[in-house]
């Protein structure tokens, strides 16, 4: 994409809280980064220690060995319904998981690639967040039928820096619609202080700690649907959520969050990333 064409950029993410920008990524890469997936999965064997499922309904979330120790590590997470009674399937595996997390852009070379672009790096020097380093990637499938819906939040509820600094970039790869569960988001409340923090808990596991007990204003919602290869980006402070997918078509997404590495980054942040693994830019 010609970033000469996006005019106002910047103004329009303060404003708003986030850009919408259509075509941003040839469709044949967002085909190439799905198929390459898919064979991630038919590799994955599961077993039951690591079935984790991720869920942010009523403020719970699986907080297990295998999810906090996914910060370096690319690891599958089911949707919450894709278990009967028994703990068994419902159906198959390549149908069940709801994401893959939440190092692909580090260990992988295929998301590395599509993590780090020219346009990428050019967008984000255009938003004055040329220096952040990329944190947290996430593979989210938004399954037909069974999708999980994700509650409204903040994602500096859950990516802490002081002072706050993350930024989510959102990839369409598929068409994101209401019908599927697209994006909802609160235009200019990404201007209000943070009202929770997600974090480890002293004792182990995880808490969320609450600053602010109003709930959000949902009256302004604004659907933000979306066509395979449009980027969304989303101010750390933007009220966002996704409806469930109960529709027979899946929603697949690609996510990065992106932090400033100079900001301080708490040691009870759900995600450490080891001296090991370390944090990179947009280059
Ligand atoms: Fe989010």
């Amino acid at each position: 994409m010609d970033l000469s064409v996006i005019s106002h950029a910047r103004e329009n993410f303060e404003r708003d809280g986030y850009l919408k920008l259509p075509g941003f990524v040839p469709i044949e890469r967002c085909r190439e980064l799905r198929s390459h997936t898919m064979s991630l999965v038919s590799g994955f064997v599961p077993d039951v220690q690591t079935r984790s499922i991720f869920t942010t309904k009523e403020q719970t979330r699986h907080s297990d060995d295998y999810f906090l120790g996914s910060g370096d590590q690319i690891r599958f997470f089911y949707e919450p319904e894709a278990f009967d009674d028994e703990g068994e399937l419902r159906r198959p595996l390549d149908l069940s998981l709801n994401k893959l997390g939440h190092a692909m852009h580090d260990l992988d070379d295929v998301f590395g690639a599509f993590s780090r672009t020219p346009e990428l790096a050019a967008l984000a020097r255009q938003l004055d967040i040329g220096d952040h380093v990329l944190l947290q990637s996430m593979y989210i499938f938004k399954q037909p039928l069974i999708g999980g819906e994700v509650d409204c939040h903040i994602d500096h509820t859950f990516l802490w820096t002081d002072p706050s600094s993350v930024v989510g970039f959102w990839f369409a790869l598929e068409d994101a619609t209401v019908d599927n569960g697209c994006l909802w988001a609160l235009p200019g409340q990404h201007l209000l202080p943070p009202k929770k923090r997600f974090r480890r808990a002293p004792g182990g596991g995880t808490l969320m700690e609450v600053l602010d007990e109003t709930p959000f204003d949902l009256d302004g919602l604004v659907p933000l649907e979306a066509e395979a290869g449009t980027l969304i980006v989303l101010h750390g402070h933007l009220p966002h959520l996704s409806g469930p997918n109960r529709s027979p078509k899946s929603r697949h997404a690609y996510t990065l969050h992106a932090i400033d590495p100079s900001a301080v980054y708490p040691a009870d942040n759900w995600l450490q990333r080891p001296e090991s693994l370390p944090l990179r830019g947009f280059c």
